[in-house]
């Protein structure tokens, strides 16, 4: 997979090289630029946004300079993704169908957002756009959405993660069921001892209550 990343900040996406995310990186199954927005401006003060039509509190990234850097990363197979809190909302579900692509392009908006007009576009030429959200909050802008889907969606890609099953294990978070908690070694912790049913050894049982226990963490949270 080629992810190419536009924003005026660079420098947030340097956990990137780290973890499974650099390893996938270092062993090619994985290939990631970063793009500085304002290298596509062309006047003294490198600005990328104005004030918004109509009026209202803020700026507004320009189309013009967006079109500059994204028209040559778009490609058939790309998915453009722009990053804003009215999007959709990400979940495991959008994990899995992006990273069944070969190319996700990641616009990081700043400020009160990109000018609609962007999207809108590049939809208009037939690529696939995708405005999304990563919950119901206002960050600074999209470079932690991102870099939050980047790494939800690249886990899902063969070969990155070491032990694939935790992959078929955790399919049920997309069903709607948390994951059922888990416990390692000293089997007794300041007074607290793990669940007897996990050191009985009796497999069918074990699964029976980490089911149990998955169903009753997401009652208690819906
Ligand atoms: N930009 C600002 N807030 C955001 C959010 N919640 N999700 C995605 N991009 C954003």
């Amino acid at each position: 997979m080629k992810i190419d990343a536009v924003t005026i900040f660079p420098e947030y996406f340097a956990p990137l090289s780290l973890s499974l995310i650099g390893k996938a990186q270092e062993s090619g199954l994985l290939e990631v630029a970063i793009h500085d927005l304002r290298s596509f401006t062309s006047d003294n003060h490198h600005s990328v946004d104005d004030t918004p039509y109509g009026g209202g509190a803020g700026m507004v990234m320009k189309p013009e300079i967006w079109g500059q850097a994204l028209d040559p990363l778009m490609k058939p197979e790309t998915d453009l993704i722009i990053l804003t809190p009215a999007g959709r909302r990400f979940n495991q579900k959008m994990a899995h169908t992006l990273s069944q692509s070969e190319h996700l392009v990641f616009a990081c908006g700043r400020y009160e957002g990109i000018d609609a007009r962007v999207g809108q576009h590049y939809a208009a030429q037939g690529f696939r756009v995708h405005e999304v959200s990563i919950g119901d909050y206002v960050l600074g802008g999209g470079e932690v959405a991102s870099l939050v889907m980047i790494e939800a969606i690249t886990r899902l890609l063969p070969g990155v993660l070491g032990n694939p099953d935790s992959l078929i294990e955790e399919s049920h978070v997309e069903e709607g069921f948390l994951e059922y908690p888990n416990y390692t070694k000293p089997a007794i912790w300041r007074d607290l001892s793990v669940p007897d049913i996990l050191l009985s050894g009796n497999h069918g049982a074990i699964a029976t209550w980490r089911g149990e226990q998955a169903q009753r963490r997401a009652q208690e949270q819906s």
